[in-house]
């Protein structure tokens, strides 16, 4: 099977006064087609870093200074303007910690449908409203709160609309940087079930960020455990969680709250 994503050697740089950052260090992995990996890791290791990069979305001071980024063999780090638009939302979305940074709290929630879906091709209004629906419903909002403005829906919900919009355009890849943290847990488990739900439905691959390791045992195929820029283990979930060869990932799970140690059943546990 040849990988949907491919990176090879990346590095990521911040350029502050001063001596560069190095925040992502020469990390390699592949994502599968219709597979979910978890990338794992304290605050403060470079997930969001890797997020950014992946999606040509980072800005000065971060600099890529090394390795390849390929999507279906396409090198994204070659893209232009123009392939880069075309690429993000119908080939690779992208759900945020804060929907609030998906979403602009000035449009209601149809507009930001609407203006996404034309900039993707022609489309009339009618179609666009029929699109919306459709995509709310299926994430289990009602139809009619696409009038509505972010404000107005509470986080989960938010959360959900956030995740509507990056199916729309029934992407290949969804990059989730801790997408439930600010939820509370009834709601992020939820989610993360429609997730899970709607994955099996559409065939869609994820790439799972979150600093909860026994939140991304429950969902993810294969986990990459990340430290200080580096990947320090990757492997399938039952390994990572059964048999941890680093010792920074069994001192993850040292400091997880007892109840929370080592679901049984890891991914459909959620
Ligand atoms: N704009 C920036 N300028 C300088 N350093 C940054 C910037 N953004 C992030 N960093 C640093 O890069 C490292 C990785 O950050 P980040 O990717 O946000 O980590 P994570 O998402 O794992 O919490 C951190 O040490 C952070 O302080
Ligand atoms: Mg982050």
């Amino acid at each position: 099977m040849s990988a949907l994503l491919s990176v090879e050697g990346l590095r990521v740089d911040y350029l502050t006064a001063g001596e560069p950052f190095t925040a992502v260090r020469d990390i390699s992995f592949e994502i599968q087609p219709n597979e979910i990996l978890g990338l794992a890791g304290e605050s403060g290791c470079g997930k969001s870093t890797v997020a950014y990069a992946l999606m040509r979305l980072h800005k000065p001071p971060a600099l890529v200074r090394r390795g390849r980024i390929l999507f279906e063999g396409r090198d994204v780090l070659s893209f232009s303007d123009k392939d880069l638009r075309a690429w993000r939302w119908s080939e690779v979305s992208m759900v945020f910690q804060s929907a609030m940074n998906s979403l602009s709290p000035v449009m209601t929630i149809f507009r930001q449908f609407y203006d996404m879906l034309r900039a993707h091709g022609p489309i009339t209004k009618a179609e666009a409203q029929d699109r919306t629906a459709h995509m709310l419903e299926m994430v289990g909002i009602p139809a009619d709160r696409m009038h509505s403005h972010p404000h107005q829906l509470s986080g989960g919900m938010r959360q959900r609309v956030a995740l509507a919009l990056a199916l729309t355009l029934q992407p290949k890849l969804i990059i989730m940087d801790e997408p439930t943290t600010a939820l509370d847990v009834v709601v992020q488990r939820e989610i993360l079930q429609e997730v899970l739900r709607l994955k099996d439905e559409l065939g869609f691959s994820v790439l799972f960020i979150t600093h909860d390791i026994a939140l991304m045992a429950q969902i993810s195929d294969r986990i990459g455990i990340m430290r200080a820029g580096e990947i320090v283990e990757i492997g399938t979930a039952a390994q990572i969680v059964t048999s941890p060869s680093h010792d920074y990932t069994r001192s993850l799970w040292e400091a997880m709250p007892i109840l929370a140690k080592r679901p049984k059943g890891a991914r459909h546990a959620v």
